[in-house]
């Protein structure tokens, strides 16, 4: 039989650790019951805080998971049903057993931190069927300090060669009913649901992040990293505080069209003490591949200005017409508003043939990528922008018709190419990719990856809304800049509005598989639904973590607005991030140090509640003065009466001092710690 083993590289050190003493370990901490269970073999992070037991048990795999020796996820099963309901997860035997640590540092071209600690013990399992065909797969255990993630791996072998996957039984069995924060599976606005937090016990099938704060007073996530060609894995609640894997199906119910040798995703379980020890866990990243991307120079972090917002407020359209958007006359004026604001890079939305008034209906949309509409002189704002130092950043909308848009996605991304443009924001409106898939199955996985392959080709990063969710893929492939997939600012233009609460969620849920491009920023608040106040808007820049960020708000809204100098200020690339307080759903502080520059950066939200906090600024440089320059909430601000009212003011502050920081009701502050 031919094993092909594909671990991942991402290993430096591989420290071996020889077969007989691993048994004598096993043997020493094993345990059994009946004769039915085997002996667990035990995988322990570095730091020994969490430990993984795997065994089987009438040749059935299974595993269980404790933290400080307490139990995080019980008993729980793993394996596949194949087509046929062909069992593949029973009358295994453990062929062979490995075990390796992996110790390594590696830095992020772009990232909330740029030194990045890889080290955890690994443990792969080869389990070989006893009888019938025999058939191998392998399961491999990562244990870190900050928690799990465990992948199955079949590999080319003689009775295994193509096969459909039609479920897969790995579960993440809870200790007990606990909380979680959760936005549905299976609906037609894909990730953009408000976050309900419920127990486990009411939960149907849910999108995951799924972050769970248990009765013992941990906070966990579960995802997956590295999604590459399978179907992205939904939790289904099953009873018994079970969550059980439920992939996302094709148009055909089958789950994963798989052929060997085949890697799933990990399956990963983030475990921490304080909800802001999440944000700053960087399991995700560690489980992806690294940096595949040979040429880096269209890679860069940037602020954006785009026309757009006017068009979600209703006073642009994105199709032709009086009020149409994207015109030459108005792409120049928003160039030269680049200019004056001192950004650099500008979206240029619903300038290409296509758009209808009905564009965002759930229908087979027939947009041009290359024909731009009458009024909009492609070539003209090209150069104009040249001439005047501004990048455009490129628009391909789409419609989730994804057979007319590969049919043109080279023409589309080669023009681009050819005006030098560098970056492409890609939109997917629809519930359903091509009228039947979901964009979270298979399908929609390998197209996102088929899209982002051609725009390495194209020397374009790309920033996917209505996207595939994160999962750490960004470390493979650092042109995959951001993307959407949850709940942004758009929502305050044309629904209801996001509740003030949503900002101090989504830290902890949507953001921890990867960035986001919200789009914050809106000055112009009174008399619409965006639920904060003005200080809040610029201290979401600190908050939800994008390499891209918009400024979101009608650029007449920024010019001579004294706040606008944050904005102008503060980076989108970071050295280090630490989080000062969190309490999910309430608040959030995050101080984050700049990767150019020695000053700090301080954002603090809250939800619909006013708060004060004292902060301890013992994160900045010992022996260094620094003059914070602070924007908060007015005293008679709210998200509710008087959003726009702030005050500015500037203060010396060193390493020893603490600063006294009030929120109003829906609000935030933001401080640029300035080195002197
Ligand atoms: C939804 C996107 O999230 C938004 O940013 C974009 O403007 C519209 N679709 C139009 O494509």
């Amino acid at each position: 039989m031919k094993i092909h083993v594909s671990v991942s590289q991402q290993r430096i050190k591989m420290n071996r650790i020889p077969m007989s003493i691993i048994l004598l370990l096993t043997m020493l901490l094993s345990c059994t019951s009946g004769g039915k269970e085997e002996q667990k073999k035990l995988i322990t992070s570095p730091d020994g805080n969490i430990e993984v037991a795997f065994w089987l048990e009438n040749g059935k795999p299974f595993y269980a998971t404790n933290y400080k020796d307490r139990p995080v996820i019980a008993k729980s099963a793993l394996g596949f049903i194949l087509s046929d309901n062909d069992v593949l997860a029973d009358h295994l035997f453990i062929h062979d057993q490995q075990m390796n640590e992996i110790n390594e540092v590696w830095e992020q071209p772009w990232g909330q931190q740029k030194v990045v600690k890889n080290h955890c013990n690994e443990s792969t399992f080869v389990l070989t069927e006893k009888e019938g065909k025999k058939r191998t797969f392998m399961l491999i255990f990562r244990v870190f300090n900050d928690g799990i993630g465990f992948r199955y791996v079949i590999p080319e072998q003689e009775n295994l060669h193509e096969f459909t996957i039609m479920d897969e039984l790995t579960e993440f069995a809870m200790t007990a009913d606990h909380q979680a924060w959760w936005i549905p599976a299976y609906q037609d606005n894909r990730y953009e649901y408000l976050f309900k937090r419920s127990y486990i016990s009411s939960l149907d099938t849910v999108h995951t992040p799924l972050t769970i704060e248990t009765s013992g007073g941990l906070v966990l996530s579960i995802h997956e990293a590295a999604l590459v060609n399978y179907g992205s894995m939904t939790l289904a609640s099953t009873g018994n505080h079970v969550l059980k894997c439920d992939l996302t199906p094709w148009s055909d119910g089958t789950k994963v069209k798989g052929q060997t040798s085949m890697s799933t995703p990990w399956r990963t379980i983030q475990i921490a003490e304080k909800a802001g020890d999440l944000v700053t866990s960087t399991l995700i990243l560690n489980l992806n591949e690294p940096n595949k991307l040979e040429d880096m120079s269209f890679v860069e972090p940037f602020k954006y200005l785009g026309i757009w917002w006017g068009m979600h407020i209703g006073k642009f359209t994105f199709w032709e017409g009086e009020n149409h958007g994207a015109t030459t006359e108005r792409s120049k004026s928003y160039i030269d508003y680049c200019n004056k604001l001192g950004i650099k890079h500008l979206l240029i939305e619903g300038w290409n043939i296509g758009w209808t008034p009905q564009w965002y209906e759930n229908k087979m949309h027939v947009f041009s990528f290359t024909q731009s509409t009458p009024d909009f002189d492609f070539d003209e704002v090209i150069q104009y922008a040249k001439s005047h130092n501004v990048k455009i950043i490129g628009y391909h909308e789409t419609g989730s018709n994804i057979e007319n848009y590969m049919a043109q996605i080279d023409a589309g991304m080669g023009m681009y190419h050819d005006a030098g443009i560098e970056s492409v924001k890609i939109g997917q409106v629809g519930s359903r990719m091509n009228m039947n898939e979901w964009h979270h199955g298979q399908f929609g996985v390998n197209y996102y990856q088929t899209v982002l392959d051609k725009a390495a080709g194209y020397k374009l990063s790309v920033n996917f809304h209505e996207p595939i969710k994160p999962t750490g893929l960004c470390r493979t492939y650092p042109h995959l800049m951001s993307g959407e997939g949850g709940r942004g600012q758009e929502y305050n233009a044309w629904s209801e509005g996001n509740p003030p609460e949503h900002d101090v969620i989504l830290p902890f849920t949507r953001l921890l598989g990867g960035p986001m491009d919200f789009t914050p920023g809106i000055f112009k608040i009174t008399g619409t639904r965006v639920h904060t106040t003005l200080a809040k808007q610029l201290a979401l820049y600190l908050t939800i973590y994008s390499p891209i960020q918009m400024l979101a708000d009608l650029p007449e809204n920024y010019e001579s607005h004294p706040a606008f100098q944050f904005l102008s200020d503060v980076p989108v690339n970071w050295d280090t991030t630490i989080v000062i307080n969190a309490q999910i759903g309430d608040y959030y502080t995050v101080a984050r140090k700049d990767i150019a520059s020695d000053d700090w950066y301080l954002g603090s939200i809250t939800d619909e509640n006013s708060r004060d906090f004292a902060i301890d600024l013992s994160f900045l440089e010992a022996g260094r003065s620094y003059m914070a320059h602070i924007y908060a909430d007015g005293e008679d601000a709210g998200y509710d009466i008087n959003p726009e009212s702030y005050a500015i003011r500037e203060q010396e502050v060193n390493k020893l001092s603490r600063l006294n920081i009030h929120l109003a009701k829906g609000g935030g502050q933001a401080i640029r710690f300035a080195t002197k």
